[in-house]
């Protein structure tokens, strides 16, 4: 049987350091759908094209041919067979992926990637639109949060470690303008499924969060023991 876990929330909720940890403990596969529209947003970008104009970004998709794949466990997306690596993960190409993601035409085009994935595997797939449109039939959805600041304040710490210059007061005004905009979008907006478990992990620390989202939601909803 496969399992299917879904995990969806705002920016630096934490959801792919959680996803990846229970990934390793369960030992399936972890999905990070977010890279999938930072790579649509990186290749708009890269055309200068505005990726609000849905229009263009439309004409764009079949140029573009992206690709999840697996090296030694880790996930790899590669836009027209190449690996892009971290060129994805920049504060830039954040506010890309988030203005395509809200094109109807853009969530059309990566459907079927996300959930072809979830056919062959046993998942845990991190998102904004998981548990409401990727696999509504997950058997365990979780939605994490929590708060603006402590939110701010990992996402800073990550683009630090990547060398990537910026201010905890600028990452917290671009992530309220992107969860904003990601959960107010007319098509899929990142909002709660009705069925998914409210998980906030405000300043918890990542193992903490770990254990608590696995002997409290994840391993009772399976009937499972680890
Ligand atoms: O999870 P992330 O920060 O890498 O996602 C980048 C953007 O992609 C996010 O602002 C919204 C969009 N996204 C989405 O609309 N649906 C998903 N399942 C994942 C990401």
């Amino acid at each position: 049987m496969l399992f299917q876990i879904a995990i969806d929330g705002p920016s630096g909720a934490g959801k792919s350091t959680i996803a990846k940890a229970v990934a390793s403990r369960l030992g399936i596969t972890y999905v990070d759908t977010g890279a999938l529209y930072r790579t649509v947003g990186y290749y708009v970008r890269s055309k200068g094209v505005d990726p609000k104009d849905a229009p263009a970004v439309t004409a764009l998709l079949p140029e573009i041919r992206v690709d999840l794949d697996y090296i030694d466990g880790v996930q790899v997306v590669l836009l027209n067979g190449e690996n892009l690596g971290d060129r994805i993960r920049t504060p830039e190409i954040s506010m890309y992926a988030s203005a395509v993601s809200a094109i109807p035409a853009v969530r059309a085009f990566l459907l079927d990637t996300q959930r072809d994935i979830a056919k062959k595997r046993s998942v845990i797939m991190d998102g904004r639109d998981i548990g409401t449109v990727i696999l509504p039939n997950a058997q365990v959805k979780i939605f994490l949060t929590a708060s603006d600041e402590c939110r701010a304040t990992r996402r800073y710490e990550e683009l630090k470690a990547k060398g990537i210059e910026t201010t905890v007061e600028e990452v917290l005004s671009d992530m309220r303008k992107r969860d904003h905009d990601d959960s107010t979008r007319a098509v899929a907006p990142a909002v709660a499924a009705p069925d998914a478990v409210l998980f906030d992990n405000s300043w918890m620390k990542p193992d903490e969060c770990t254990e608590a989202v696995l002997q409290q939601i994840i391993l009772p909803k399976l009937g499972l023991t680890v």
